[in-house]
């Protein structure tokens, strides 16, 4: 299987960037919601330090995801036999995970920054964490977190749709085995 895309399959970088993508945000949807709900500050904390560093790495994920289909792969065709508006919505959809991303990305760096939890969650500060609510980038990052969880429904829900309903092989070229 070659490294890049070619006009019917994805390269093998592109799918590791894919999965490896997927996982990290349902972990960062996951720990991002119980750290916003959970009342043991101990456990919040604990939470977060693997929060951050993990919507970190996401972010620099998708600056290279982003440079390399800028600079060194092209998308395969659309698999066809779709109406254009779902090509239109699928297109959509993946620009706006790149936007959200960023954005989640971006916002939590903010509430760190602003509110110092930084110092407290990894510099050794031994003040209380700070209530995030009180900083301007945590209602970004909550309404980034439902409009994420939103995406992330219609875009799996759009691969189940073409994998069982339609039998096209939309999920099956985002594998490393390729559709014959
Ligand atoms: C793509 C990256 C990220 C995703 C998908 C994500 C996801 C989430 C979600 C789902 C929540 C819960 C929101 C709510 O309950 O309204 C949350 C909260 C939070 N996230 Fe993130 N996050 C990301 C990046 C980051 C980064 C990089 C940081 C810090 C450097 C961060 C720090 C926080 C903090 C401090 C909270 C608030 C917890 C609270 O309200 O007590 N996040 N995140």
């Amino acid at each position: 299987m070659n490294r890049k895309s070619d006009n019917t399959n994805y390269g093998t970088v592109a799918v590791t960037i894919h999965w490896v993508s997927a996982i990290a945000i349902v972990g960062l949807l996951i720990s991002g919601f119980s750290a916003g709900q959970v009342p043991d500050p101990q456990t919040k904390a604990a939470i977060l330090r693997l929060h951050a560093p993990l919507g970190i790495v996401i972010a620099i994920l998708t600056l290279a995801r982003i440079v390399w289909w800028w600079r060194y792969d092209t998308r395969p065709a659309p698999t066809g036999g779709s109406p254009a508006w779902q090509e239109r919505a699928a297109r959509a959809v993946h620009l706006l995970f790149y936007v959200v991303i960023l954005g989640m990305a971006a916002s939590g760096i903010g509430m760190f920054i602003l509110s110092g939890a930084g110092l407290v969650l990894f510099g050794g500060s031994q003040s209380a964490l700070p209530d995030f609510h009180d900083y301007l980038p945590r209602i970004p990052h909550g309404i980034g977190a439902r409009a994420m969880t939103a995406l992330f429904v219609i875009h799996a829900g759009a691969a189940l749709y073409h994998h069982f309903v339609k039998r096209d092989a939309t999920l099956k070229r985002m594998w490393f085995a390729k559709p014959g």
